[in-house]
């Protein structure tokens, strides 16, 4: 028994030493001192050793596990620590190397044209508002005296989800959603996206940006509407901007007019940007129709009011000298970077 026992703790204490990882240790453990291991099996053996004998038997056996144990433990620190050291000399830092650039992003020309926009009508007092983009006919339409059947609805190629949903072709519904809330006066601005299914060219794009205005309130007039256009001109492209209004027809305001501005980059001599005309296209306009307010529970006999809507990318196209509107939906870092 004796030898035995030796033989045991020299081949464990042995294998110990040997070992290289961690998850050897574990199953040496197992193999001599589990329930099914050598030296648990030496203990099984005990009930044939003599009763005089047992205690001392009992003690070497006890000796014997006590000493694997003890060999284990250690064995295990050791490689722990081993294990430690590659780890740190394996994730060593080099300070001295040069740091990794941090690319910090870059507004998009669209979002520099609009908070200027925005920047400009807050200043004048509106309130900038939104609405969805997934619309009812009723708001992009019909409540915009834009009936089933009426001719403006296919100057909009739309893209319907059903009979009653689509995609807003405008950011006129806005209009309808702000006044039907019933708070008076209304001074607003509404930026948004709205889709219309145009083929993709250098003018055109399926999804685009509006910014819609709208004010509502006593005794608004057309001199108004001119004013507050004039001066918003004069602060986006320049203090000696000229503006003309020419006559127009919108179903949704009466009297209505497109919106000139005079060449910022020719002063109205006329140049390649400007067709030659001196005078460049910037938004559509009007009185608010008096069947719009009253759809939307407003009485024109008391109130009146005037918007607009103007197309975002235009106006970035314009201020950055851009000639092609395909270049800011391309997301190209190079191009972006120059606004
Ligand atoms: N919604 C018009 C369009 O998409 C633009 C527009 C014109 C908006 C005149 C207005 C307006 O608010 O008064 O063509």
């Amino acid at each position: 028994m004796k030898e035995k026992l030796e033989q045991i703790r020299q081949a464990a204490l042995d294998r110990i030493a040997a070992s290289d990882a961690l998850e050897t240790l574990n199953e040496i453990r197992v193999a001599y001192l589990g329930k099914k291991g050598e030296l648990t099996g030496v203990l099984k053996g005990m009930k044939d050793v003599s009763a005089e004998d047992r205690p001392r038997v009992g003690q070497m056996v006890n000796d014997t596990r006590a000493a694997i144990e003890a060999k284990l433990e250690e064995r295990k620190i050791r490689l722990a620590k081993k294990a430690r050291e590659e780890k740190l000399k394996r994730e060593v830092i080099d300070v001295t190397l040069p740091a990794k650039k941090n690319h910090v992003g870059h507004k998009h020309p669209n979002m520099i044209a609009l908070e200027e926009v925005e920047r400009i009508f807050v200043g004048m007092g509106y309130e900038v508002v939104e609405g969805p983009e997934v619309e009812y006919d009723y708001y992009n339409f019909e409540a915009l005296n834009i009936p089933k059947g009426h001719p403006a609805r296919d100057e909009q190629d739309t893209f319907y989800i059903n009979d009653s949903i689509l995609l807003r072709s405008q950011t006129s519904p806005v209009q309808v959603r702000t006044m039907e809330k019933g708070k008076l006066p209304i001074r607003m601005i509404a930026p948004g996206r709205v889709f219309r299914s145009d083929e993709v060219d250098a003018t055109h794009s399926p999804s685009f940006h509006q910014i819609e205005g709208l004010v509502i309130d006593k005794h608004i007039t057309f001199a108004d509407l001119k004013g507050t256009l004039e001066e918003f001109a004069r602060e986006l492209f320049g203090e000696d901007t000229k503006v003309k209004f020419r006559p127009h027809h919108f179903p949704f305001t009466e009297p209505s007019a497109e919106v000139d501005v005079s060449c910022f980059k020719c002063h109205g001599r006329g140049c390649r940007f400007c067709k030659g005309s001196g005078w460049i296209e910037i938004l559509g306009c009007g009185m608010v129709h008096p069947n719009v307010l009253r759809m939307s529970g407003i009485d024109p006999e008391e109130y009146s009011g005037f918007a607009f809507g103007m197309g975002l990318e235009r106006i970035a196209l314009l201020k950055y000298e851009i000639d092609d509107m395909r270049l800011l939906y391309e997301n190209d870092i190079r191009f972006l970077k120059q606004f």
